[in-house]
C-alpha cells in the first residue's frame, strides 16, 4: 500500500485560478428569462404575498422597469396577465381580445423597449371562470379540439401585438402546429414558439396561481388530465419531439429543479433549444428559508441557477432574473 494517492483531485481545487481553469459550466445574463405579473390600471403595485420580492405592476410601471432590466442584459421578459374577475368567462374570450392586458402590455413595451424579447403565455387559466387552462365540458372535462382553436386565435392576438415569442403552457395535443400554421399563414414566419412541451402537473405552482388570481377559481380541481404526471420521464421524451416536429423552435421543461433529470435527457436526445422554469413554488421554498436565516440567499440562488446549466438548460425562466442579473454584473 503506497502512502499516497494516485489521483489528488483536491490538486486543482487548491487555488481559485486552477478551480476557474477547469469550471465545466458558467451562468450569464444571457440565460435569463424574466416572467412578470402585469396588472391593469395606472401607478399599480402590489405584492405577491406567496412569493416575497416579486411585484404585480400596470403597464407604465411595467415598462418603467423593464428599461432597467434590459440595461442589465436580460434577454427577455414573460408576461402573464393579472386578468380581472369581470373579464373571465366560460369560453375565455378576453385571452384573444386585441386590447386584452398582455397584447397592451406587449404593444407598449416594444414601442419602448424594440430590442427586449417579449414571450406570451398561450393558455387559459387566467381568462377562465373555473381556472383550468382551456373550456371544459359539464364535468369539467377540458375539451382539447375546442381549446386548441382557441389558443390559436390567443396566440395570432399575441403575434399581432408584437410578441416575439409564443410560449404555449396549456398542454393541449396538437396545439403547436396549429398555432405554427396559422402564423405561417398569417406572415408571422419569424414569431418564435417556445413551446411547454414537458410540463408537469406539479404542486409547485401554487403560489403562482396566487399571484394571477386564478387559485381560488380552480379550487380544489386538479390538471392532471392533461398536464404530465410527475412520474413519467419517457413521455416528456415523446412530448418534446412531437412539439419539434410540430414547429416549436424552443422547448421548455417545468418545474425546473425538481426535474432537472428531465433536462438532461432532453437536451441530450433531442439536441434542440432547451429551456427550465423555475417556478414560483421554488422560488417560494427559496425566498422562505432565506427570510427564515436558515438559507444564504444570494448563494443559494445562484447555485440553483447554475445547476440548470449543468443539467443542459439553454436559459432559465426564473423569478431570480434581475437579481441574478445584478450579481452577475459584479
Ligand atoms: C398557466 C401557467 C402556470 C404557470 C405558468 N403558466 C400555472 C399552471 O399551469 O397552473 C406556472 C408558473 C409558476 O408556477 O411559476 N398555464
Amino acid at each position: 500500500m503506497r502512502a499516497f494517492p494516485n489521483t489528488r483531485l483536491r490538486r486543482l481545487r487548491a487555488q481559485d485560478f486552477s478551480r476557474r481553469l477547469v469550471r465545466e459550466n458558467k451562468l450569464t445574463v444571457d440565460d435569463l428569462i424574466y416572467p412578470v405579473f402585469v396588472l391593469e390600471g395606472e401607478n399599480q403595485r402590489e405584492a405577491v404575498p406567496s412569493m416575497p420580492g416579486v411585484e404585480r405592476l400596470s403597464i407604465d410601471l411595467l415598462v418603467e422597469s423593464a428599461k432597467h432590466w434590459a440595461a442589465l442584459g436580460i434577454p427577455m421578459l414573460a408576461l402573464f396577465p393579472v386578468t380581472p374577475v369581470d373579464a373571465k368567462s366560460e369560453l375565455a374570450e378576453e385571452a384573444y381580445n386585441p386590447d386584452g392586458l398582455a397584447q397592451r402590455a406587449v404593444r407598449a413595451l416594444k414601442a419602448e423597449l424594440p430590442e427586449l424579447g417579449i414571450m406570451t403565455d398561450v393558455a387559459l387559466d387566467p381568462f377562465t371562470t373555473h381556472g383550468q387552462d382551456g373550456i371544459i365540458d359539464d364535468n369539467g372535462y377540458v375539451l382539447n379540439d375546442i381549446t386548441k382553436d382557441i389558443l390559436v386565435k390567443q396566440a395570432l392576438s399575441h403575434a399581432t401585438a408584437g410578441a416575439d415569442v409564443i410560449a404555449p403552457s396549456d398542454m393541449m395535443d396538437g396545439r403547436i402546429g396549429a398555432i405554427r400554421e396559422e402564423l405561417e399563414q398569417q406572415g408571422f414566419v419569424n414569431t418564435l414558439i417556445m413551446a411547454y412541451s414537458a410540463k408537469y402537473a406539479s404542486s409547485f405552482y401554487g403560489p403562482f396561481r396566487d399571484a394571477v388570481g386564478s387559485a381560488g377559481n380552480l379550487g380544489k380541481s386538479s390538471k392532471e388530465t392533461y398536464q404530465m404526471d410527475p412520474a413519467n420521464s419517457d413521455e416528456a421524451i415523446h412530448e418534446v419531439r412531437l412539439d419539434l416536429e410540430e414547429g416549436a423552435d424552443m422547448v421548455m421543461v417545468k418545474p425546473g429543479m425538481p426535474y432537472l433529470d428531465i433536462v438532461h435527457r432532453v437536451k441530450t436526445e433531442l439536441r434542440a433549444p432547451t429551456y427550465a422554469y423555475q417556478v414560483s413554488g421554488e422560488y417560494a421554498m427559496i425566498q422562505a428559508a432565506s427570510q427564515n436565516g436558515w438559507l444564504d440567499h444570494d448563494k443559494v440562488m445562484m447555485e440553483s441557477l447554475l445547476a440548470f446549466k449543468r443539467a443542459g438548460a439553454d436559459g432559465i425562466l426564473t423569478y431570480f432574473a434581475v437579481e441574478a442579473a445584478e450579481i452577475l454584473k459584479g
